[in-house]
């Protein structure tokens, strides 16, 4: 018996979270035959799992495999095909921004590292997991709209300089709080990774998530377990205690920590050119101590010169971009 008849046999079953056959679908994924018991292993991807539509198939497929075909029994294994099919499958390194405290620069430092590695021609994605405080449109000088849908109603993700973005804040009404619960938060972030149509070449995923330790991280875990994450803090002490719990944190999830960034560091004053450190010193230092791993940048406080909070890579701060950038493209995991 070859896996060739088993295939044309359980092809014309029905997914019913779909209305599918199993052949248009595409959903056998892997047949293999365990000679030795007898047996039949199966990958198959619905579009539901955990629901009635998965233990009907279940039932009909062993129907056929063990009545119809004479086999001992069967394995079967059902994914769900939107996950299978997302983002978190693909070759894209998915680097989570990260601080323990808000207004260290998160957001600032997540939009700026991925116009850097854009101008290193990496295409670079956003997705702006900070859904109660999400501020990239904003940082990115977008006007939020509603982003519109491709024919399989996947979202197509807005586009700002050549960096494909998807925000909270493109689907809710302008000015308003999102006060949505836990359950909610969820499906957001997952449809963030699963329902959206990002670009088939991505290399490089930036997620700005929010200040601390709480559920979008433990979900952010479970969706890209291979996220790397990079922990941003200020010069000051207070910051840096709370970044370290942050570190800690990624630690325990199994997450790679890439490095610390110090932000505000100090302010280049520009009569006698001395820097002044505004907000102490030392906070990164202390950070990758604790964690065991590199401070990669000291930015310092300046204005934009060119846009609201993007630096041009003329600017010095532009330059502390691009060379950040250039450490996490030669980065081995
Ligand atoms: N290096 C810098 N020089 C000057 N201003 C900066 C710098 N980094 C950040 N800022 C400014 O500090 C403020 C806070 O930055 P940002 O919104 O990026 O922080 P955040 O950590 O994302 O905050 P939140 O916790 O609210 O999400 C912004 O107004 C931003 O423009
Ligand atoms: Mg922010």
């Amino acid at each position: 018996m070859n896996t060739k008849i088993i295939r044309e046999k359980i092809s014309q079953l029905t997914d019913e979270t779909s209305g599918k056959t199993l052949h248009t679908e595409g959903a056998i994924r892997h047949i293999g035959i365990d000679a030795e018991k007898n047996l039949v292993i199966l990958i198959i991807a619905i579009n539901k799992t955990g629901g009635e539509a998965e233990k009907k198939l279940r039932r009909e497929i062993a129907q056929i495999i063990k009545l119809d075909l004479g086999f001992n029994g069967v394995k079967i294994q059902f994914e769900e095909k939107r996950k299978i099919d997302s983002i978190t499958n693909r070759k894209v390194r998915f680097i989570i921004i990260s601080s323990g405290k808000g207004g260290v620069g998160k957001s600032t430092i997540a939009v700026n590292l991925a116009y850097a590695l854009t101008k290193l021609n990496q295409k670079t994605a956003i997705i702006d997991a900070d859904i109660y405080g999400s501020s990239v449109p904003r940082i990115m000088e977008m006007k939020p709209e509603y982003p519109k849908a491709t024919s399989n109603k996947k979202i197509i993700p807005l586009n700002q300089y050549g960096i494909e973005i998807i925000s909270t804040e493109f689907f809710t009404e302008p000015g308003k709080p999102v006060v949505w619960r836990g359950p909610m938060l969820h499906q957001m972030l997952e449809s963030f990774f699963y329902q959206v149509e990002w670009n088939q070449n991505l290399d490089f995923m930036i997620i700005d998530a929010p200040p601390g330790t709480g559920d979008v991280t433990l979900d952010l875990r479970n969706i890209v377990p291979t996220a790397e994450t990079m922990i941003v803090t200020t010069p000051h002490l207070a910051a840096s205690h709370v970044a370290i719990k942050a570190g800690i944190a990624a630690r325990q999830l199994k997450q790679k920590v890439i490095g610390v960034i110090e932000n505000m560091s100090y302010f280049l004053n520009p009569v006698n050119g001395e820097k002044e450190y505004l907000f102490g010193q030392g906070g990164g230092e202390v950070v990758a101590a604790q964690l065991d791993c590199e401070l990669l940048a000291q930015i310092p406080l300046q204005q934009p010169k060119k846009h609201l909070s993007l630096y041009e890579p003329e600017e010095e701060n532009g330059q502390k971009f691009l060379e950040l950038a250039t450490y996490i493209m030669l980065y081995q995991n």
